[in-house]
């Protein structure tokens, strides 16, 4: 072990910087035994790589200057890893707070100095931590029915200097604490949403600042959110519970080493107040009269409250909240008042979002201002809500989000409210008994999302294109709340196809692994015995009944659990997610496995299928029981249509093809954890299910049966074909698109990976003419018609503006935005290198097109931020700027090239600096490059 106290010089010319713990800048309350540590290497030489680490670890900052002193030190470790190294020091302690830092070496031996310090703390690691215990108000409630939201307090005294302070809190349903008057946290939507039945989370707040000498207070206001109120499309309520409750518990540390504890017991006292309904599909009710003055802090008199019971509920299903928290993200101004024809006044907040309007108003006490939340106006120009409900076969309303808010004024000069456990899907606001005339000011628009860091950027010529993207950015802000959800208004729900298709764009737009690896965690728990899984996540009451409960284990769905871990594994090279969700994934090709393996009778009954034991052989194999939900929302093919005929003959191909894709990413999985047999295993499955696969749905001459769309994408895409029919398979792909005018007939399992297989099997430009399609289907329709988030369906709003009601008319579901990911990985070329996880190496490979004259992503990385920037010049000549994060390297692909017409700022390819290694093939120039940033130009010699 090297000294700690001795700092070295900083001549390594790179240095250590943006420490993360677990994905989280210095986190408060975590519960991981061994938190992994990452570090950004910083440096303005091109080719910099980190060929050593030390990291220290201490109980105080001043500590990691001791000799003695550390908890950890690891030495210096010889390795170019710098993210994801996990802690290994002794065994941490409930409440210990770890103070780290690191310092790097590079290629020649010469040490950074230190980074800056940074920290980690644990959280309550045992139940037996919990001291406090669960209580419930004493409160009469309708549980068939919304209810006052309760409201809980108690006092407690402090005695001496404080050093710190920590509230731990949890509930049974939502809450918001106040300590002497004041929010301890800017978090929303506590304590989160996990499954229920299996865990909870709870948080940790630093609350030093909020406690004063003597006399102190403690107010929380519960909600009924996720827990007991209304879910889903058809609205059931009491999902976990109809009764809330509270686990709270403040540590308080004084100066002179004393420590003191203040828990929920039965000493708190409850009552109700201003929110007389919150629910997040109907809205929020809420009395300003009704207000209690100074009820959170010491000296209010409440005598009058109710009481409250202890009751028995798990401390041993509590966990860490280990993703960023809900929070308001930002406000929005209203771009204009309109008056309706049919004489409604409604705000247009120029954007569709999910969150819900700060109000402000004046008037007399007792006036009632209404707010109703939709996502678009009707033809006439009317205020719409219909889409908010799920209609089957265009009859039956199931039930309908009313997202409406309910002020009553106080009367007492201007008033501000912003409702507190409820959010909605929309764009207008319909006010109604808006005391005087309200103005572009009485209302602003409050963003709520997952406080996920923006980590991409993509830019391009085409302004509608641009539009596109925002779409998809703003498509993913409403839908990712605490969980990844299909829509933010009719369901709220976790949809697991939807995040199937749109984990990679996701990964793109935000850092989402942390989100999706708890989210993940949850679909494990709810995964029931014979592997399959529930078609949400986490599963509430609507989805458990009827036709839904048939649906679970649909393919395209299930698929979740093996393609979201593995999109986490290759975005952020984290090895964990697939350790952890191994048996879950391991689980649903079992599961997949078991389905084949049935054969339907329909089958055994056709005596065309008696003779020849090949067929029935390659029956095992294919995946034609069962129900699913297939290529969902084809264009020109009804909700009701789908399942109808999905129920009577099951999606073989689409089921078949995502078995082969889930057994495929298992063989690799297991390959890169080292399970030697499972590898085998799933090699020899991968081989027969492809085999199936082709001798029931593809001619010899490459044709598909059918002979549509998405069957040529998933065979392509999940590399089904032999070789040699693959450029084939891809040419009748384009014949069909060319035969429907441009157009995609596809839906929502292959569409994400229709522009992929067209540009990875020369048919790009057919691929741009998709892109760059303005009539539907298609996703510059939309754009044209004003969406600015992604439709569910193409056509949810007509070409003239009428709105067709089909029960999937949602304005706001990121599905089909999974198209951002090919803008980012083929138009801009940032592309992620399967063997180097985490863009360790990147592969920079734009395929320019579709009239475009210009291209940027960036991309965020664990290691920093990567850059592919295109341009062509009116001269003709091709630029390229990349940058590649330090401790990095990449694989530059110009297209188009002649390596020896190619220069690097100015240089010959053989002159730059930081080039490692270039070659010449038949359409590219081929650059090895270490980071640095690179500015390649050329004039196109061959066709790209
Ligand atoms: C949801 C989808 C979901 C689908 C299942 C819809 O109601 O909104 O996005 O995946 O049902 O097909």
């Amino acid at each position: 072990m090297s000294e700690p106290h001795e700092d070295s010089p900083t001549s390594a010319k790179m240095q250590p910087d943006f420490l993360r713990c677990e994905y989280l800048i210095n986190p408060l309350g975590i519960d991981v035994p061994e938190p992994r540590l990452s570090w950004q290497v910083t440096s303005r030489q091109r080719g910099a790589v980190q060929a050593a680490y030390q990291i220290r670890v201490a109980e105080s900052v001043e500590a990691l200057t001791t000799a003695g002193d550390l908890l950890w030190d690891t030495g210096k470790v010889l390795t170019d890893a710098s993210i994801h190294q996990p802690y290994r020091g002794p065994a941490l302690r409930s409440g210990q707070r770890c103070y780290w830092q690191v310092r790097v070496w590079n290629g020649d031996d010469l040490p950074s100095s230190w980074s800056e310090p940074a920290f980690w703390e644990m959280g309550l690691l045992n139940p037996s931590d919990w001291q406090a215990g669960w209580i419930q108000p004493d409160l009469e409630e309708d549980p068939k029915n919304s209810n006052p939201c309760p409201m809980l307090r108690t006092t407690f005294h402090v005695e001496g200097e404080i050093e710190s302070a920590r509230t731990y809190a949890t509930s049974l349903g939502l809450y918001e604490i106040e300590i002497n008057g004041q929010r301890v946290s800017d978090r929303v939507f506590t304590p989160g949403w996990t499954s229920y039945h299996h865990r909870l989370q709870y948080q940790t707040y630093d609350v030093s600042d909020l406690l004063v000498a003597g006399e102190n207070a403690i107010g929380v206001t519960l909600g009924d959110g996720w827990y007991r109120g209304q879910h889903g499309f058809s609205l059931k309520r009491n999902n976990y519970g109809d009764k809330l409750a509270l686990l709270l518990q403040l540590h308080i540390f004084y100066k002179d080493g004393q420590a003191q504890i203040v828990g929920t017991n039965d000493s708190w006292k409850a009552t109700t107040g201003p929110i007389l309904k919150s629910d997040f599909f109907d809205g929020e009710t809420y009395d300003a009269r009704l207000e209690k003055r100074g009820w959170s802090k010491a000296g209010y008199d409440d005598s009058d409250w109710s009481g409250v019971a202890i009751i028995d509920h798990s401390k041993g299903m509590l966990v860490a909240q280990a993703s960023p928290p809900v929070r308001k993200i930002e406000e929005i101004k209203p771009i204009e008042i309109i008056h309706t024809p049919a004489g409604e006044t409604v705000f247009d907040m120029g954007q569709n979002m999910a969150g819900r309007v700060c109000l402000v108003v004046q008037g007399p006490a007792g006036t009632v201002v209404t707010l109703r939340h939709g996502e678009v106006l009707d033809h006439k120009g009317n205020f719409y809500m219909k889409n908010l409900g799920v209609e089957i076969l265009g009859i039956k309303t199931l039930g309908r989000a009313r997202q409406t808010v309910q002020y009553t004024l106080k009367g007492e000069g201007e008033e501000i409210y912003e409702p507190h456990f409820t959010f909605h899907g929309f764009r207008y606001v319909a006010v109604d008994g808006y005391p005087g005339e309200p103005t572009l000011d009485s209302l602003t628009g409050i963003v709520l999302h997952s406080d996920l860091p923006p980590t991409g950027h993509f830019e391009c010529s085409h302004p509608l294109i641009n539009q596109l993207q925002h779409n998809i950015v703003w498509a993913q802000k409403s839908n990712f709340i605490e969980v990844p959800t299909d829509c933010p208004q009719r369901e709220k729900a976790g949809w697991t196809g939807d995040i199937q298709i749109y984990a990679r764009t996701a990964s793109f737009n935000m850092e989402v692994a942390a989100f999706l690896a708890k989210w993940l965690k949850d679909l494990a728990l709810e995964q029931w015995e014979d592997g399959s899984i529930p078609i949400v996540v986490p599963l509430t009451k609507a989805y458990s009944i009827g036709l839904m409960k048939r649906l679970h284990g649909s393919v395209g769905w299930g698929d979740a659990a093996t393609v979201v871990p593995w999109t986490l594994y290759l975005y952020y090279g984290d090895m964990r997610v697939l350790e952890e969700q191994y048996e879950s994934m391991a689980a649903w090709v079992g599961y997949l496995e078991q389905r084949a393996t049935r054969i339907p009778l329909k089958w055994l009954l056709n005596p065309v299928n008696w003779f020849g034991n090949r067929k029935r052989e390659r029956q095992r194999y294919v995946v034609n029981t069962g129900c699913h939900w297939g290529d969902w929302l084809a264009p020109g093919v009804g909700p009701a249509k789908n399942l109808f005929s999905n129920f009577i003959n099951p999606p073989a191909l689409v089921a078949t093809a995502f078995f082969a894709y889930s057994t495929g990413l298992m063989r690799q999985i297991a390959r890169i954890l080292g399970k030697t047999a499972d590898t085998e295993r799933y090699t020899t499955l991968h081989e027969k299910v492809k085999a199936a696969f082709c001798a029931e749905f593809v001619r010899e001459d490459g044709r598909i049966k059918p002979d549509k769309q998405f069957a040529y994408v998933l065979s392509l895409a999940f590399d089904l074909l032999p070789e040699e029919l693959r450029p084939k398979a891809a040419r009748y792909l384009a014949e069909n698109i060319r035969k429907h005018d441009n157009h995609l007939t596809t839906g929502f399992v292959s569409t994400p990976h229709l522009c992929h297989v067209l540009s990875k099997y020369g048919q790009t430009d057919v691929a741009y003419d998709l892109l760059n399609q303005e009539t539907p289907p298609s996703w510059l329709y939309q754009v044209k018609h004003g969406a600015t988030t992604i439709w569910e369906r193409w056509d949810v709003i007509r070409p003239d503006g009428s709105i067709k009601r089909s029960g999937t008319d949602s304005l706001n579901h990121y599905a089909f935005g999974a198209i951002g990911d090919w803008l980012y990985r083929v138009v801009a070329g940032l592309e992620v290198a399967p063997d180097t996880p985490g863009f360790k190496h990147t592969l920079i490979q734009p395929q320019p097109g579709g009239g475009l004259t210009h291209a940027r992503a960036t991309f965020n990385s664990m290691y920093g931020e990567i850059e592919s920037a295109w341009e062509l010049t009116e001269k003709g000549e091709f630029r390229l700027s990349v940058n590649i994060p330090a401790n990095t390297s990449a694989t530059v692909r110009l297209p188009g090239a002649i390596m020896e017409q190619v220069t690097e700022t100015g240089q010959a390819l053989s002159e730059a600096e930081g080039i490692i290694g270039t070659h010449q093939e038949e359409t590219a120039t081929v650059v090895e490059v270490g980071s640095g940033q690179y500015e390649f130009v050329y004039t196109f010699s061959r066709v790209p």
